[in-house]
């Protein structure tokens, strides 16, 4: 049996190879503290908890619209107005199966062979894969602490090839949490436009920003209502191993959606989506809000710990549940240091290699989705850990 060259040339994800080994210590009866996973603890909010259990005791839970069910396409429009106060035609949000699925069917809509997309290296490491899978040509653009990791116009101008058909960006990013300014996405977007291409933004962690309460985040369709934008019930409301998430399309490319998600997969889970529709009541949105400011202070916890322990952080940041620790002064590339500091502290982190090729060995991610007193106890580690490092 011969493997495809596309399944030959996937990259391993060190995220979840760091898990893996986490778990083979977690076996021989070791306290892992693993900050290798962007997954917060908080699981669903109750209200949708509930109605889940209501479901299952329901016996019929048949395919829906490989759109997505209507009532929740209609909620989700609800959120814009709410959130983001973007008055949004349902009919243009795609319900699909985790923001997983929204950029593959959105990779297998947009990409073409040969297409170039531009991307920020250090970003999210599937991206890339998914380009690849439609035959596209990936352009990683380097990008440092200067531009908080970020892609810029300025950027946008050197690196822009006659091939280049889409850029992508994730603002908050992963794995650094930082932002895109809505000035600057505004900007970028009209440079891409202005060539013809077209702009994905991952906003998956957008209402996970860290400013105050009142402050609602923008999104790119405020700004470019033509952009392809992303958005999860992973993070913000806390349901990762649900699979659901969305993205919204111009209107016109609707159709092309519904045709792409009947053949790769149906529609996104009925159960997951009939119990989604809880998560927009007052009573979710406010245990969100609440779990928005605990990571907050869980960031204000790690940085301040990571600070003591000598390890530097060159860019806070502004939303998200990440941060990106330069671990060049410790003289260990970054997937040494994950090495010793899982083997040596029982700390799982993940190396920077994941995201990109420029500066990867000299980055780490930690994820601080985790309890506090897991956080202090790894920040302990980490503390002791450096301390040997260093004597
Ligand atoms: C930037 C970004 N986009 C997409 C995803 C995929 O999320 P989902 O669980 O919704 O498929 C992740 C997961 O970590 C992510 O960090």
């Amino acid at each position: 049996m011969k493997y495809s060259q596309r399944a030959q040339a996937i990259s391993p994800f060190f995220a979840m190879a760091f898990s893996e080994k986490a778990a083979r210590l977690e076996a021989q009866g070791k306290h892992v503290i693993r900050l290798n996973i962007g997954e917060p603890d908080f699981g669903a909010p109750p209200d949708v908890l509930v109605a889940m259990q209501d479901l299952t005791r329901s016996v019929s839970l048949p395919y829906t619209s490989a759109l997505g069910l209507p009532e929740l396409r209609i909620a989700i429009a609800g959120f814009y107005q709410t959130a983001h106060q973007i008055e949004l035609d349902p009919q243009r949000i795609v319900v699909t199966a985790g923001a997983s699925a929204a950029l593959l069917l959105l990779a297998a809509a947009f990409v073409d062979e040969g297409d170039k997309v531009i991307m920020a290296d250090p970003s999210y490491p599937c991206n890339r894969q998914f380009i690849k899978a439609f035959g596209g040509k990936v352009q990683l653009v380097p990008t440092q602490a200067n531009s908080r990791f970020q892609l810029n116009m300025e950027m946008l101008e050197q690196h822009w090839q006659a091939g280049t058909r889409g850029l992508m960006l994730a603002t908050p990013s992963n794995p650094t949490g930082t932002a895109v300014a809505p000035d600057e996405l505004a900007a970028m977007c009209e440079f891409a436009r202005s060539k013809g291409a077209w702009c994905m933004i991952d906003e998956i962690y957008l209402n996970l920003h860290h400013g105050a309460a009142a402050s609602s985040p923008t999104s790119a369709l405020a700004m470019d209502d033509e952009a392809l934008v992303i958005n999860s019930f992973s993070k913000y409301f806390g349901m990762t191993g649900w699979r659901l998430g969305w993205c919204v399309v111009p209107e016109r490319a609707v159709d092309v959606m519904e045709r792409l998600a009947q053949n790769y997969y149906i529609c996104p889970s009925t159960l997951a989506q009939k119990a989604a529709l809880q998560c927009f009541t007052p009573s979710s949105i406010a245990v969100c809000e609440s779990r928005r400011a605990t990571l907050i202070a869980r960031k204000k916890l790690v940085l301040a710990g990571l600070q003591k322990c000598g390890l530097h952080v060159p860019v806070q940041p502004d939303g998200a549940f990440y941060v990106y620790i330069d671990v060049s002064s410790t003289g260990l590339s970054a997937m040494t240091f994950c090495e010793r500091v899982l083997q040596d502290a029982h700390v799982a982190l993940t190396p920077g290699n994941d995201f990109g090729e420029y500066q990867g060995e000299q980055y780490v991610r930690l994820s601080f989705a985790s309890a506090e007193s897991e956080l202090e106890e790894g920040l302990q580690r980490l503390a002791l850990f450096m301390q040997r490092l260093h004597s």
